[in-house]
């Protein structure tokens, strides 16, 4: 896609800032019409066409879909089963990026979840026809109807990109999700280095630990990477992790 807009990030140093306080501004043609967003202003940025792209994926060298979906097809790889027989729950879909990576492993089934419309909106409108279908709702608070809806697909996969953290999907909606997918189905997603830190004790992190270590998911594969690079060109290092559902999550998991 070429880029259609002018992008600029901060000229002071915003390293310090947390990743969904960084901001930058965008203009079409005319510098004075200059707009000021967030990262993670997410319905605005969806609104244009092509900026979420060229911003986290152009300019900031996000590499987290192909990453992902290459380990997810190398943990199917060790149990001799194939990437096109899965049925994936893509969870804070967004636009459709990780699920357009997943399609071309060619993937048999992809449903979309995002709390954002303007995600669905710009998926439909910039990759139609990618998702089978695609539902905005909150994993927190799912209602009966949505929850019987999504697990209809019998998904086998769960994938979550770029969306744990950071004020995104909150430890307890991601175990929700975990819980919609069949026993011995996959599990990948990513999260910033820190949060699997001993020395982080914040609930998020503490969630997060117990679960990658606990008897609910064996790890097939574990790796650090780049994510991207931030605002002022470091680099951000993430986990991915990609491993293989036992049983559900018990609803007691977070008093524990
Ligand atoms: C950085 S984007 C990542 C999008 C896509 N996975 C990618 O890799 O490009 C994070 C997405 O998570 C979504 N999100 C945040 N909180 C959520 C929640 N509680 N439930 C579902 N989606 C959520 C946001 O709306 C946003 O679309």
């Amino acid at each position: 896609m070429r880029n259609k807009y002018h992008i600029a990030f901060p000229q002071e140093n915003v390293d310090h800032l947390h990743q969904n306080e960084v901001y930058f501004h965008y203009w079409k043609e005319d510098p004075d019409e200059k707009v000021k967003l967030r990262f993670h202003d997410y319905a605005e940025i969806y609104k244009e066409p092509g900026l979420y792209e060229q911003l986290f994926y152009e300019r900031l060298k996000c590499t987290s879909p192909a990453k992902i979906s290459t380990l997810l097809k190398n943990a199917l790889s060790q149990s001799q089963e194939n990437i096109s027989e899965l049925r994936v729950l893509d969870f804070g879909a967004g636009n459709g990026m990780m699920g357009e990576e997943l399609k071309t492993h060619g993937v048999s089934r992809l449903v979309g979840i995002d709390i954002v419309p303007e995600a669905k909106e710009a998926t439909l409108r910039d990759r139609p026809g990618l998702y089978d279908n695609y539902y905005i709702c909150d994993f927190e608070n799912i209602d009966n109807k949505t929850n019987q809806n999504i697990k209809a697909w019998n998904c086998n996969c769960l994938v979550t990109v770029a969306a744990l953290g950071f004020g995104d999907i909150p430890p307890k909606a991601f175990i929700n999700a975990f819980n919609m997918i069949d026993n011995n189905g996959w599990i990948a997603f990513n999260i910033k280095e820190t949060f699997l830190d001993t020395k982080d004790n914040t609930g998020f992190s503490k969630i997060i630990k117990e679960l990658i270590f606990s008897e609910y998911l064996d790890i097939y594969n574990l790796e650090r990477y780049r994510h991207r690079v931030s605002v002022g060109g470091v680099h951000l290092y993430y986990y991915a992790i990609v491993g293989r559902k036992n049983t559900n999550v018990p609803g007691d998991f977070f008093s524990t």
